[in-house]
């Protein structure tokens, strides 16, 4: 059956206290309803709606990668009202799937289950029995134990407030009958809103089967409405996602303090120490070890190299059994041939590290193209700014640079070349030329030092 999904995203959030609307806030890296809208996107025969009220506008704007249809409720009034706005885009037979914005962790697996129950005379909900009912709609069975009602906590009485199974709000609504019903919602209630809930009644009267499915568990079903919910749903999100690494063949030394906020894909026997940080799409090589403290964004780690504790690599490609860290910091567009080196407080930008090439300390290597085998030397700097542009330094395969070196770009220096300690280099250096250049040392004989009187 061909589905329309629906997903409501214009309730207001007030308590999240915030300037931004509510499903933008992130978990795991990602805004809410990006969440939701990429669940939705892997069901197939699925087209998108997504209805944006409240900060509206930058709802619409996060989500243009989606090709989802935008469908404004300036003035919410309720689900069913939510529900109603979409009404003329919805087609004319399959079924439609109402999602929430700010139930950012359903899963697919859970939804493909509902599709699979989904017929044009079949209503299918998203329950669950909770210890704790307060707050939501609780769903009311006859003896038979046939679905009959959807009761919204406010207008409930006693013994109803009683049940605890209740409406997560997710259900998969056949269309043929939807559009009748929506039509004939009323806000005759104790919030004066326009309750989806309510079609559940409807179906009960029109002979509309009416079957309940739950969740894998209760937090694919869990709303964020402040921000102790988000950072509840935060941790959970990233217990599952360290389970998943470990059952992936990843060794996490605490699998309570890692935080993937994007996408980590790891090889086997990967090592990880604790309080790192992956943003973006990060993948690990078989053999990777992480020490602690890391933060690695968009990048990807060639197989047995190890990154020791407190570095930082952004938007870096890092080749085989290289050895980086402690304390390095790897910048956008930074390459790393394989067996190279970075060692402690260096930063390098847009360089290219030939293989076994070393920078073990106190080094700036920017705009840099670096072959095999060179050996930097302590606190050697690229000085690649002029202040307006940024220049190339090119150093060639076994070039050995002695401390203390500044390299003024653009320069070359070129195969099997070196470089004398403290040198400030502003010219080409030849094929095994020694290049020294730097302020001759004078001793004085017999010096009489100053002294105090
Ligand atoms: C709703 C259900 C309730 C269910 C609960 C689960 C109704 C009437 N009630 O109640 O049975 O147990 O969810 O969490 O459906 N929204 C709009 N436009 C509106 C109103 C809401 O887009 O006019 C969006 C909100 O942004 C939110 C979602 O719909 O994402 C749910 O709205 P909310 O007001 O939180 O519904 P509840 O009162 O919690
Ligand atoms: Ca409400």
């Amino acid at each position: 059956m061909t589905q329309d999904i629906v997903i409501l995203a214009a309730g207001k959030g007030s308590r999240m206290k915030s300037s931004f609307s509510k499903v933008l806030h992130k978990v795991g890296g990602v805004p809410m309803v990006n969440r939701v809208l990429a669940t939705a996107s892997t069901l197939s025969n699925a087209k998108l709606h997504l209805v944006v009220g409240h900060q509206g506008e930058q709802v619409e704007a996060n989500c243009q990668d989606f090709s989802a249809n935008v469908v404004w409720q300036n003035d919410p009034q309720g689900t069913g009202d939510a529900l109603r706005r979409v009404a003329p885009f919805l087609q004319a037979d399959g079924a439609t799937l109402t999602l929430y914005g700010d139930v950012p962790l359903i899963r697919a697996s859970t939804l493909e289950k509902m599709s699979a129950l989904s017929t044009p005379n079949t209503l299918v909900l998203l329950t669950i029995s909770l210890d704790n009912p307060t707050g939501y709609g609780r769903i009311m069975r006859d003896e038979a134990g046939k679905v009959t009602a959807i009761v919204e906590q406010k207008d409930a009485s006693e013994n109803e407030l009683a049940i605890k199974e209740v409406n997560t709000g997710i259900l998969l609504a056949p269309n043929n009958h939807l559009q009748t019903w929506l039509a004939s919602l009323t806000n005759d209630n104790a919030q004066g809103e326009y309750y989806l809930t309510d079609i559940i009644a409807m179906a009960a009267r029109d002979g509309v089967e009416i079957v309940t499915v739950n969740p894998e568990n209760e937090a694919e079903v869990a709303g964020v409405n402040d921000r102790v919910q988000l950072a509840a749903l935060e941790r959970e999100l990233q217990n599952q996602q360290a389970v998943t690494l470990m059952q992936n063949g990843a060794t996490l030394l605490d699998p309570s303090r890692i935080d993937v906020r994007g996408e980590l894909i790891t090889g086997q026997d990967v090592i990880i120490d604790v309080n790192c940080v992956f943003e973006g799409k990060v993948v690990l090589g078989n053999g990777v070890e992480i020490g602690p403290n890391c933060h690695l964004k968009d990048c990807s780690i060639g197989d047995n190299t190890i990154i020791k504790s407190n570095t930082l690599i952004d938007d870096s490609q890092v080749g085989e059994a290289c050895d980086i860290g402690p304390f390095a910091r790897l910048r956008p567009d930074t390459q790393l041939a394989n067996k190279a080196k970075i060692g402690n407080f260096v930063e390098t930008k847009k360089a290219f590290i030939g293989e076994g090439s070393k920078v073990n300390h106190l080094s700036y290597i920017g705009d840099t193209e670096m072959g095999a085998n060179v050996n930097v030397g302590a606190g050697t700097i690229t000085c690649n700014y002029d202040g307006v542009n940024k220049h190339l330094t090119q150093v060639a395969d076994n070039v050995f640079i002695g401390s203390n070196t500044s390299l003024v770009a653009p320069v070359k220096v070129a195969e099997g070349a070196t470089i004398a300690a403290g040198s400030t280099i502003t010219k080409a250096v030849s094929e095994k030329q020694l290049a020294f250049a730097r302020a001759r040392q004078t001793n004085k004989d017999n010096w009489p030092r100053p002294v105090k009187k």
